[in-house]
C-alpha cells in the first residue's frame, strides 16, 4: 500500500518536472509502459484471491488513473508550449517593407532585338520569323547553294539523322537567310522586313558559340539599288548607337544569294581597351570593323522564291546581333552571354520596365 502511494508520489513529481516530450515519454514507459510498475502491479491482481483483489485493486487503479491523468495533462502542456515557441520563432512582421531578394532582368540579346524592332519599325519594316529546324532547300538550295556548292561546307552545319518526307536533309539553320525565302513565298513582293533569331554552327571559341543570333534584313520592291541598302544600314546604326558620326564602308565580297555582294564595315576607335563605334575608319586612331554581309538579292533567289526579277529587285543584309550588342554595351567575351550567370545578368541585364523607344532613346539604361 504505502509502497504504491510513495511510488505514485514520486512518479507525479517526475512527470511535473519533465520539460520535454522525450522526458515525459520516459516517465510513461516507467509507469504505464508494458514493463512499467503500474502495469506490473495491475498484473499481480490476476493471481490474487477475490478477497485480496478487492482489497488491493482500488489503490492500484487509483495510482494508474492519477499517473495517466498527469501524463496526459503534462503532454498537452508541453505541446502547447512547443507550438507557442514555434509561432514566436516563425513570426512574420507584416509591417516590414518587402525585400526584393532577386530581381530578374532582360538579357542584352533580347534588349537589342527589341531595339532593332523599334528602329526598323520606324522605317516601315515588319518583323518576320522562321523555324530554327530547317530543311536543306530553304537554308541552302533556294539561296543559290546547290548540293555541290563549296559555301555549304563553310557553314559547319549541324545535321539531324533523319530526312524530311520528301528526302531533304534536316538541319539547324546556319543563318537567318532562309526567312527571306519563306517570307517571299508566303507574301510575295513588295516586302520590307527584318528577321531576328537564333542560328547554329559547329564552332566554338571566345568570339564564336555554337548558337548565336543574327538579324536578317530584306527589302523587295521596284527600283531598289545599293544606295538604299547603304542608307538603310547607316540610318539604323545611327539610331542604334545613338550618334551621328557613323561611317560605313561597303567592301566588295561574295555571297551566293546576293549579286553584287558587299561586306559592311564600320569605323571605330579604341578607348581604354573598349571599342567605340564612330568616325571614319581611315582617320588617325581609327580602324574598320566588319559587322555584317549584304548585297542585292540574287536573281536566282528571286526565281526560287517566286518573285519576278523583271519587275522586282531588292537588297538583303545579315548582322550578328550578339556582336553589335557587345559593341554597344561593352562586353568582351561572347561565351558569357550564354552562361546564365546571375552576376553577369545583374550587371548587363535591363529592366523589364525600360522598353526601348525612339523618343526616350533606344538604349536607355535603367
Ligand atoms: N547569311 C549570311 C551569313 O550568315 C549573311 C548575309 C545575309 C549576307 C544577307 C548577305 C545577305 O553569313
Amino acid at each position: 500500500m504505502t509502497d504504491i502511494t510513495s511510488q505514485t508520489e514520486a512518479a507525479l513529481l517526475a512527470i511535473a518536472a519533465a520539460d520535454s516530450l522525450d522526458m515525459l515519454e520516459a516517465q510513461r514507459l516507467e509507469t504505464l509502459g508494458k514493463k512499467g510498475w503500474v502495469s506490473l502491479a495491475l498484473k499481480t491482481l490476476g493471481g490474487m484471491t477475490p478477497e485480496e483483489r478487492t482489497a488491493a485493486a482500488p489503490a492500484i487503479q487509483s495510482a494508474r488513473a492519477s499517473v495517466a491523468g498527469a501524463l496526459e495533462a503534462k503532454k498537452a502542456a508541453l505541446e502547447a508550449a512547443e507550438l507557442e515557441a514555434q509561432l514566436a520563432r516563425e513570426a512574420i512582421d507584416l509591417t516590414l517593407p518587402a525585400q526584393a531578394a532577386h530581381k530578374g532582368s532582360v538579357h542584352p540579346v533580347s534588349q537589342v532585338m527589341d531595339e532593332l524592332a523599334e528602329i526598323f519599325a520606324d522605317l516601315g519594316f515588319a518583323v518576320a520569323t522562321g523555324p530554327e529546324i530547317e530543311d536543306d532547300w530553304h537554308n541552302f538550295t533556294a539561296l543559290n547553294m546547290d548540293e555541290t556548292h563549296p559555301a555549304r561546307a563553310m557553314h559547319d552545319t549541324f545535321y539531324f539523322p533523319d530526312k524530311t518526307g520528301d528526302g531533304k536533309d534536316v538541319l539547324l539553320r546556319t543563318h537567318t537567310s532562309p526567312v527571306q525565302i519563306r517570307s517571299m513565298l508566303a507574301q510575295g513582293a513588295p516586302l520590307r522586313l527584318i528577321a531576328p533569331g537564333r542560328v547554329y554552327r559547329s564552332d566554338s571559341d571566345a568570339t564564336h558559340t555554337p548558337m548565336f543570333h543574327q538579324v536578317e534584313g530584306l527589302v523587295i520592291d521596284r527600283d531598289i539599288h545599293l544606295g538604299h541598302l547603304k542608307w538603310t544600314l547607316e540610318t539604323f546604326f545611327k539610331a542604334f548607337f545613338e550618334r551621328e558620326d557613323i561611317v560605313l564602308r561597303l567592301r566588295p565580297s561574295y555571297f551566293p544569294f546576293t549579286e553584287p555582294s558587299v561586306e559592311v564595315d564600320v569605323g571605330y576607335s579604341t578607348e581604354g581597351g573598349r571599342r567605340i563605334v564612330g568616325g571614319h575608319g581611315d582617320a588617325p586612331g581609327h580602324a574598320w570593323m566588319e559587322i555584317g554581309g549584304s548585297g542585292m538579292v540574287n536573281v536566282r533567289v528571286l526565281e526560287f522564291a517566286g518573285v519576278d526579277p523583271a519587275e522586282y529587285q531588292g537588297f538583303a543584309f545579315g548582322l550578328g546581333i550578339d556582336r553589335i550588342a557587345m559593341l554597344k554595351y561593352g562586353m568582351n567575351d561572347l561565351r558569357a552571354f550564354f552562361d546564365g550567370d546571375g552576376r553577369w545578368l545583374a550587371h548587363y541585364g535591363f529592366s523589364p520596365f525600360d522598353q526601348p523607344t525612339l523618343s526616350a532613346g533606344v538604349g536607355a539604361r535603367a
